[in-house]
């Protein structure tokens, strides 16, 4: 396991993940990759990784390198209607050049097209989507193109015309540059996996795209891990307990064992917060659906996952909220549902033990 420096904090294995993507970039486009997992796995940490550092590494690679990236994290913009969502894309050609020379990376993360075309898309006269194809099939001549899209599930509402959903399109332009015309890569990240299986159930989408989930760190790597930080077996061990394999918490973690302060005092009070997140959450469903929830918090806490196979459609719904809650995770491929992260798996045994 490597431990490196990136951004200036640690940036802590992801190997096999990264190896994954160098070698779906090296090949010709022929699907989407949608990318999903629990909240705050490192799906953002590890693509932004492997631009940085493994696509685009050398100086003046706008120029040189073998790829061409887009790069886009929805999260950071407001994009309520289509307008603001054009303006967040794409940047007018003066604009865009300017940035470049002046800031290199940040600036080709987006479009650029000639403000004219611009207005007139904006207008409708011109397609929005043509419009990049033409771009990328300009910019892929000499170079391969990778297309990002983080946090995608922020265009669902947003409509181009009254009936036209901007997702819907952007999806097709997609599988259009991919499995169609194999101009460029996408890859499409996201937590929300309610989302992640609409899409999946769309006919269109199936055959089309691949699934790559970025999970916590195995028990194996955490403890390797801490293993080279230092800390003792039984610190790991309570470590593991607590926080299972979250990469962020386990940081903070580490910085608390090495400031000298009780460990196992600060773990308990995470679960603490996490039991009362809970708890706080549960008063918002009346009777029935808080049974139904304290005994999918059983089924986690004894067996460490609940399964989804052929569950009612009420409780899918139910469980969905609580997974967009963030405290729970669904697995959309593997149908099973567990904490978001195992402080929450905590949190429902202080709940049950009550
Ligand atoms: N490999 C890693 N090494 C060190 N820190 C990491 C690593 N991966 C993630 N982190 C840290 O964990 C936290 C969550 O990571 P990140 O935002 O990438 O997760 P995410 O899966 O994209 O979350 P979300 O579901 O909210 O989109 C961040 O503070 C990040 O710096
Ligand atoms: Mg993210």
């Amino acid at each position: 396991m490597k431990i490196e420096t990136y951004r200036g904090a640690p940036f802590v294995d992801r190997e096999e993940e990264i190896e994954f993507f160098l070698e779906w970039f090296d090949d010709v486009p022929q699907r989407l990759l949608l990318v999903y997992g629990p909240k705050s796995s490192g799906k953002t940490t590890v693509i932004e990784y492997v631009i940085d550092n493994r696509l685009l590494p050398e100086k003046e690679w706008w120029l040189k390198g073998k790829y061409c990236v887009k790069y886009i994290n929805l999260r950071r913009k407001l994009i309520s209607n289509y307008a603001t969502f054009l303006h967040s894309f794409i940047f007018p050609e003066d604009v865009y050049k300017e940035t470049v020379e002046t800031d290199g990376k940040f600036s080709l993360k987006f479009f650029s097209l000639q403000r004219k075309v611009l207005q007139e898309i904006e207008k409708k006269e011109r397609d929005l989507f043509e419009e990049l194809m033409r771009k990328i099939e300009e910019e892929s001549k000499n170079k391969r193109c990778i297309l990002i899209i983080d946090e995608i599930q922020k265009l669902q509402e947003i409509y181009i015309n009254s009936n036209r959903e901007l997702l819907k399109e952007f999806l097709n332009f997609c599988v259009s540059l991919t499995k169609e015309k194999h101009l460029s890569h996408v890859v499409i990240l996201t937590s929300n996996t309610v989302f992640i299986e609409k899409i999946y159930n769309d006919a269109k989408l199936k055959e089309t795209s691949r699934f790559k989930k970025i999970d916590h760190l195995s028990k194996e790597k955490v403890q390797e891990w801490l293993d080279i930080e230092g800390l003792a077996k039984k610190e790991f061990k309570l470590i593991w307990e607590f926080y299972g394999g979250n990469i962020g918490r386990i940081l903070e973690a580490i910085k608390i064992k090495k400031k000298g302060k009780d460990l196992k005092e600060f773990l308990e009070r995470e679960r603490w917060l996490a039991y009362t997140e809970i708890v706080d959450y549960l008063t918002e469903f009346d009777k029935e659906d808080r049974e139904i929830l304290l005994r999918v918090a059983r089924k986690i806490v004894k067996d460490g996952y609940y399964p989804v196979e052929m569950i009612p459609k009420e409780e899918k719904k139910l469980l969905q909220k609580w997974a967009e809650k963030e405290i729970l995770f669904y697995d959309p491929l593997e149908l099973k549902v567990t904490g978001n992260s195992r402080i929450y798996e905590k949190g429902m045994e202080m709940l049950l033990s009550r």
